[in-house]
C-alpha cells in the first residue's frame, strides 16, 4: 500500500464551483487523493477558478505565483486549474505559468481521474471541450460520508440567455440539465448522509427542463422524507412561471427566501444588457410572488457602470431597489469581460461607478439591516450547522437564510429548532429557545 497523496483544493466564485470541488475531491479519492487543508504539505493544488469579473481571473495568476515556491521546492508537486478561468483561457494559463501539469473546464470534470494519471507520469493534461456525457455519472462518490446538514445539489448548468456582461455562456456553455430521476436519486443519497436542507443550484436554475419543471422537481423532491428544506438559485425573471410562483405558496419545504437578479433598474440599460425584461416587469413579478407567499425574502443582483449609464439611468436602479426592499443584494462594479459584446463599448469613468456602487451598497446596507431588525421578537426554524464560539452557542440559518445564533442551546448538529429572534447585529441574529 502506498501512502494517500493530499489534495488541496482552493475554490473561488459561486456555489456551483463548491459542488464541483466537492464532487472533484471525491473523484479524485479514487486516485488515492485524500484532502487536506493547508497547500504546504500538498501533492497536488487544485485552483478551482471563477472568471465572472477581471479581479478573479487575475487574482488565480497571482495566486499561482504565490504558490510556485512550494513546487521549487517539491518537484513531485502537481499544480491543477480547473473552473471558469480553465475555460476560457485554457494553454494560456501553462504559457503564462509553466508551473501547471494539468488544465479542465468545468464540463470535462469526469474527465479527472484519467487527466490525473497522465499528470502522475510526468505529463501535462488540457480539457476544455463540452462533451455530451452528464459529467456527474462518471465521477465516484465517497462511500456513505457524512455530510453536513445543509448541501448544494446542481441540477442545471450552462446559461442561454446571453446578457451583454456576463461570460457565463461561453465559460459553461449551453443549458444541461441533468434528469429529474438522478437528482432526486442524489438527494436520497444526501439525505441518508445527514443532509436535511439542498439547495438546487443551476446558472439559470429556473429554466431547468430535466424532463419536468423546476416547479415539479421541487414538488418530487418534497416527498422524500427527511429531506426538511428546498432552495433554488440563481433564477432569470423570464423564467420565473406561474406554477413555480404557485409552489412558493403550496410547498411547504420550500424556504421563502428567492434570489433574482435584475442588474438593472433602468429599462434602456436593461436593455443594452439583453435582458428581456424591463424593470416594472420586474416589479410586477415580485409583487406576484409576495401575494402568495408575503413574508418572502428577495435578494437580487446589480451592475453599475454598465456602459452607458447616465445619471438618470443610476437613480432608476435605486428607486427600483428602494421598491424591492431586498433581505439581500450584491452589487458590482462592471468588469469588461473580452468576448462579451459589451466588451466593445465605452466605459462609465471609473470615478463615477465608484461613487455609484458606494451609494448603492450604502442603500442596501440599510435596507438589510432594516430587514434584520424587524426579524426581532419573531419565532422562526432554524436548521443547526455548527458549534458557535461561545460556550452553550449553536449557529444555523433560518428559513430566510438568515445566520442564526442560539444561545444556551442544547441542540445537536442537524437539528431543526424553533427559536425566537432577541437581538439583530450587522450579519446575524441572535436566539432563544421558546
Ligand atoms: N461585471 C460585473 N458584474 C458581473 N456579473 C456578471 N458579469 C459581470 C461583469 N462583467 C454579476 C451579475 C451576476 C453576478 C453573478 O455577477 O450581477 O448576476
Ligand atoms: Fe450571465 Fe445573464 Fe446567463 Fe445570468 S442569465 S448567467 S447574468 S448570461
Amino acid at each position: 500500500m502506498t501512502a494517500p497523496k493530499k489534495l488541496f483544493i482552493k475554490t473561488y466564485g459561486c456555489q456551483m464551483n463548491v459542488y464541483d470541488s466537492e464532487r472533484m475531491a471525491e473523484a479524485l479519492g479514487g486516485q488515492g487523493y485524500v484532502e487536506t487543508k493547508t497547500a504546504d504539505d500538498a501533492d497536488m493544488i487544485l485552483l478551482n477558478t471563477c472568471h465572472i469579473r477581471e479581479k478573479a481571473a487575475e487574482k488565480v495568476y497571482s495566486e499561482l505565483g504565490r504558490l510556485k515556491p512550494l513546487k521549487d521546492a517539491n518537484p513531485d508537486l502537481k499544480f491543477a486549474v480547473a473552473g471558469c478561468v480553465a475555460q476560457a483561457e485554457g494553454e494560456e494559463i501553462m504559457r503564462r505559468q509553466p508551473a501547471v501539469d494539468l488544465v479542465v473546464g468545468p464540463q470535462s470534470y469526469h474527465r479527472l481521474p484519467e487527466m490525473a494519471r497522465r499528470v502522475a507520469k510526468g505529463h501535462t493534461a488540457l480539457d476544455t471541450d463540452f462533451p455530451q456525457e452528464d459529467k456527474f455519472e462518471h465521477l465516484n462518490r465517497r462511500p456513505k460520508a457524512r455530510r453536513a446538514p445543509a448541501a448544494f445539489l446542481t441540477v442545471q448548468e450552462g446559461c442561454d440567455k446571453f446578457c451583454a456582461f456576463c461570460v457565463v455562456p461561453y465559460t459553461r456553455g449551453a443549458e444541461v440539465s441533468r434528469p429529474a430521476a438522478r437528482v432526486v436519486e442524489e438527494a436520497r443519497d444526501l439525505v441518508e448522509r445527514g443532509v436535511r436542507e439542498v439547495t438546487l443550484l443551476g446558472q439559470n436554475v429556473n429554466a431547468y427542463h430535466g424532463g419536468m419543471t423546476l416547479a415539479n422537481l421541487i414538488r418530487a423532491l418534497a416527498k422524500v422524507d427527511g429531506l426538511e428544506r428546498i432552495r433554488y438559485t440563481t433564477s432569470h425573471p423570464n423564467d420565473m412561471d406561474d406554477d413555480l410562483i404557485n409552489a412558493h405558496g403550496e410547498v411547504e419545504k420550500l424556504m421563502p427566501y428567492l434570489h433574482l437578479p435584475v442588474q438593472s433598474g433602468s429599462n434602456h440599460i436593461l436593455k443594452r444588457m439583453n435582458r428581456s425584461h424591463t424593470a416594472e416587469s420586474y416589479l410586477k413579478l415580485i409583487e406576484r410572488i409576495r401575494i402568495v407567499r408575503p413574508d418572502i425574502l428577495m435578494s437580487g443582483d446589480f451592475i453599475v457602470g454598465f456602459p452607458e449609464e447616465s445619471d438618470a439611468d443610476f437613480e432608476a436602479t435605486m428607486e427600483l431597489v428602494r421598491q424591492v426592499r431586498y433581505g439581500y443584494a450584491y452589487s458590482f462594479k462592471y468588469s469588461t469581460r473580452p468576448g462579451t459584446p459589451a466588451a466593445e463599448r465605452a466605459l462609465v469613468p471609473a470615478d463615477v461607478a465608484d461613487e455609484r456602487l458606494q451609494r448603492l451598497q450604502g442603500l442596501i446596507t440599510q435596507h438589510q439591516r432594516e430587514v434584520q431588525t424587524s426579524m426581532v421578537g419573531r419565532d422562526v426554524s432554524v436548521l443547526v450547522e455548527k458549534a458557535g464560539r461561545k460556550p452553550g452557542q449553536m449557529l444555523g440559518k433560518s428559513e430566510y437564510l438568515h445566520a442564526v445564533h442560539i444561545d444556551g442551546s442544547t441542540a445537536r448538529i442537524g437539528d431543526l429548532v424553533q427559536v425566537r429572534i432577541v437581538a439583530a447585529m450587522t450579519n446575524s441574529l441572535t436566539a432563544r429557545h421558546i
